[in-house]
């Protein structure tokens, strides 16, 4: 007979099937001469009730075991006189697969979320981050469904690359070279010419300049990479390696870019409430009390468009005392942003037309010649979740905002050659996957919705 999910069992198992299930002993227990365990296989969040019948062969073997062991177990459904579940399984057999250890970290119930980053490798086997892991799951195929639906070509950006999207200078280098002895050149620098890529090579900060490459031809496009910054911001909303949907199209403008950000964020959302209901309960119960009712009014809500000018103006005249103070021409802090959606406005809010001075080269800059026509989506909770822009594809101005970034063009001349042959207006953005994810679980650290998070100071697993 072939194992069946124990998701299947609670959904469709009526009393009288035959199943064979298997999964990791979530408790077990014993009071006057019964005895129960519940299994759970990971396929969802709730565990199936094991009866320990007196006939069982094994009874007493079983019955020493603890939380963690696994087990196959064949046997049939039964109506359940039990509170809590309408089915359970009386066995045949049960098949002791691997005893655990009582040295198991995660044996007991309420230890901390930081106590379990230094066992990331079991921590999937708590409630809560197995329905983490879940709602990953179901969001990442959301994102594939949103774009496939709307006529979108996956593109598989370069994680290997020697372009510097962001201008941050904040990549991490990829090199063969001896980190002892590297060739040098005659005047004593690094000699890039002798590694594997006869140049400087990084891991990509963004999938967004390539993808720009196959929407100049394909005409709507977007990438789902993982991407790497090696910022030291050891926040709770930043990592050094992250996830991010950039989507890229042709012929469209800043609105487009608003509309298309507007429409996705709400298909996750969606898509959450249809398909990973058990898991949200036990988020809105345990993690963040209302968080479903939170993400429905966000569902439902038109997210509102403010300017980086009004924003700051708004920001100074908010009597607030701000930790750091606000400045036509200042990036916005996390403090300003979460003011932002979850008082001012109270949903989420695009922000947009930032001084150009702020942003990187790709922006398309407006006629004012003091902002470009980009957009940081800022949600309640978690702050930046998008940031994106119309493209500059005017080839004069592209040239003159590279330099203007002390950046070289000869460096992105094939990046500038998408405006000399044919060039056309163009958006895109990327939206941080975790933060997304934040957002959803009620979760509040980065580090608790990536499987082995990559932090300042901390690669392990
Ligand atoms: O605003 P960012 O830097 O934009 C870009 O990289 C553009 N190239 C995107 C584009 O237009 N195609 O990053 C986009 C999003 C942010 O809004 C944030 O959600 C997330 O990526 N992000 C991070 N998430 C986790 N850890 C970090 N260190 C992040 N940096 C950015
Ligand atoms: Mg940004």
């Amino acid at each position: 007979m072939d194992r069946v999910d124990i998701r299947k069992v609670l959904e469709q198992g009526k009393a009288g099937d035959d199943v064979v299930v298997a999964g990791w002993v979530k408790s077990i227990r014993e009071s006057k001469s019964v005895g129960f365990l519940h299994l759970n296989d990971g396929s969802t969040f709730d565990s199936v009730q094991v009866l320990l019948h007196e006939g069982l062969p094994n009874r007493a073997e079983i019955l020493k075991l603890i939380t963690g062991a696994s087990l196959k177990v064949k046997g049939k459904l039964v109506a359940s006189q039990g509170k809590g579940q309408s089915i359970e399984l009386q066995p045949d057999a049960v098949e002791v697969l691997g005893e655990c250890d009582p040295s198991s970290p995660v044996q007991k119930a309420g230890t901390s979320f930081e106590f379990l980053r230094s066992v990331a490798h079991m921590r999937p086997r708590t409630n809560t981050f197995g329905a983490v892991f879940r709602m990953r799951s179901e969001l990442s195929f959301a994102v594939h469904e949103f774009f496939h639906q709307r006529g979108f070509v996956t593109c598989h950006s370069p994680i290997l690359t020697t372009s510097d999207c962001e201008g941050a200078g904040a990549m991490f280098q990829v090199s063969t070279l001896d980190l002892e002895k590297p060739p040098r050149t005659k005047d004593g620098k690094i000699d890039w010419s002798k590694d594997f890529f006869s140049e400087r090579c990084s891991l990509t900060v963004s999938g967004q300049l390539e993808a720009e490459i196959l929407a100049l031809s394909l005409g709507k496009v977007y990438t789902f990479g993982p991407t790497f910054r090696a910022e030291n911001s050891n926040t709770p909303r930043h990592a050094a390696e992250f996830w991010m949907i950039e989507p890229e199209v042709a012929f469209a403008d800043l609105k487009d870019n608003r509309d298309l950000a507007e429409a996705f964020v709400k298909h996750m959302l969606e898509h959450v409430f249809k398909n990973c209901a058990r898991d949200l309960a036990f988020f809105d119960e345990r993690i963040e009390k209302g968080l479903r009712a939170k993400m429905e009014a966000v569902a439902k809500a038109e997210f509102a468009v403010l300017e980086y000018t009004k924003a700051v103006e708004v920001l100074k005249t908010s009597g607030r005392k701000w930790e750091f103070p606000i400045e036509w021409g200042g990036d916005l802090q996390t403090e300003h942003e979460r003011y932002l959606t979850e008082e001012y406005v109270k949903r989420p809010v695009f922000i947009i037309n930032y001084p150009r001075t702020l942003k990187p080269f790709y922006m398309y800059c407006n006629d004012d010649q003091k902002t470009v026509a980009c957009m940081d989506l800022l949600i309640p909770r978690v702050g930046e979740l998008i940031g994106g822009s119309q493209r500059e594809h005017r080839l004069d101005m592209l040239e003159t905002r590279i330099r203007e970034c002390g950046m070289d063009p000869e460096n992105y001349r094939w990046y500038c050659d998408l405006r000399r042959y044919g060039t056309v207006p163009h958006a895109g953005f990327g939206l941080g996957f975790e933060r997304m994810l934040l957002y959803c679980t009620g979760m509040e650290n980065i580090r608790d919705v990536s499987l082995c998070p990559r932090v300042p100071g901390f690669a392990k697993f």
